[in-house]
């Protein structure tokens, strides 16, 4: 293989600035260090038990719980200053959140303050950490409010409640059996796998398309009796299979990593669903709307897919705090609108009790 017949993600990124004759080198020099956090990571992920940095993290209070109250491991603590050291230096970025951090973290009095904020998952489906399964790192690029921009002032949550619709970029890193990064800069998503000689992400996988249709759903079934009914119509057919009214038999995976199952769905279409159910009336979803729901929806969306809270386009949902959780559905665009079109059909009392629906789980 000739390495000379692949881009690098540096060349990658000067060549789609191009486009913008009149713009800075801030932006490109911001994901490059995203990038370089992501690598770290994933050198620090593949030391596992020899790196001591498996299992959970002790804070000085002893155990520690982040703001979701989820128990944090020590590789969460640790990609999360990773992410931090290797971006707040720059005079790229005004703030930044992350899973891990309570309120906004405010870029240190000693470095010159950016336009943008960074968003982030440092390490998300990291309970699959202790027993080596793929993880991965999940952005997004928001930019500051002006007011921030011009005044150089501390960042508020409110300055990061921003719709999906306006990230400027959005990406993820997998830590897989090789690492890659999957990135959209809003003009498509290109995936890029990281050369373990070189150091270096290769454009490997340019312009990434879903494919519209499937035959693979992933979800976690153990939760089916908390679904709404729409939901549970919508997994009643694909197991109904040939037999039932999709005519087809599907496939089931979860691998319970977020990355490696939207990755899997960019590589060969599929649906992806985390939806809202009634388990903890507390949580409206699993999954987070500002590091997790958007980012991986707009990258999903830059692909040909569609991401959906079930209901409705996650890209123009308007946050309302900064670690709320949302049901989300993503993935091939005919079977996400399908779900959408269940969500929207009035509930008729056969599908209200899942005891007697006629294709429910519990009848043959
Ligand atoms: O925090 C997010 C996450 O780890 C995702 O990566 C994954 O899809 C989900 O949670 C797994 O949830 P569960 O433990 O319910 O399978």
């Amino acid at each position: 293989m000739l390495l000379t017949q692949r881009s690098t993600l540096t060349q990658f990124l000067i060549e789609e600035r191009r486009r913008f004759p009149g713009a800075g080198g801030d932006f490109n020099a911001l994901i490059l260090d995203i990038a370089l956090a992501c690598k770290a990571i994933a050198r620090t992920v593949a030391f596992g038990e020899l790196g001591g940095v498996t299992g959970d993290h002790a804070s000085e209070q002893g155990g520690s719980v982040n703001v979701q109250g989820e128990t944090q491991k020590k590789l969460d603590v640790l990609s999360n200053d990773v992410f931090i050291r290797r971006t707040e230096w720059s005079g790229h970025l005004a703030g930044m959140a992350s899973e891990e951090m309570d309120l906004p973290y405010q870029i240190p009095g000693q470095y010159p303050r950016g336009k943008y904020l960074l968003v982030f998952d440092p390490l998300d489906g990291s309970s699959n950490i202790d027993v080596n399964v793929s993880v991965g790192s999940i952005f997004s690029v928001l930019r500051a409010p002006q007011a921030v921009i011009e005044t150089g002032r501390d960042v508020t949550q409110a300055d990061f409640l921003q719709p999906g619709s306006s990230q400027v970029a959005a990406g993820y890193a997998l830590y897989g059996p090789t690492t890659m990064l999957v990135l959209t800069v809003g003009d498509g998503v290109n995936g890029f796998t990281l050369d373990p000689n070189l150091g270096e992400f290769m454009l490997t996988h340019p312009k990434i398309q879903i494919p519209p249709d499937t035959h693979e759903f992933a979800i976690n079934a153990s939760n089916s009796r908390f679904w709404e009914s729409p939901v549970k119509r919508y997994v009643d057919e694909c197991l109904a299979g040939k037999t039932g009214p999709r005519a087809k038999d599907f496939n089931m995976r979860w691998i319970a990593s977020m990355v490696a199952e939207a990755h899997r769905i960019l590589m060969r279409g599929g649906v992806f669903m985390y939806p809202r159910d009634n388990k903890d009336p507390a949580k409206p979803g699993r999954l987070r709307l500002l590091y997790e729901a958007n980012p991986m929806g707009f990258i999903v969306e830059q692909a040909g897919g569609r991401a959906s809270t079930g209901e409705n386009p996650m890209m123009a949902v308007r946050p309302t705090a900064l670690h709320q959780r949302i049901g989300l559905v993503f993935g091939s665009k005919n079977e996400v609108e399908r779900i959408e079109r269940y969500h929207q059909e009035p509930v008729t009392t056969e599908l209200r009790n899942p005891l007697f629906a006629e294709r429910s789980l519990f009848r043959d």
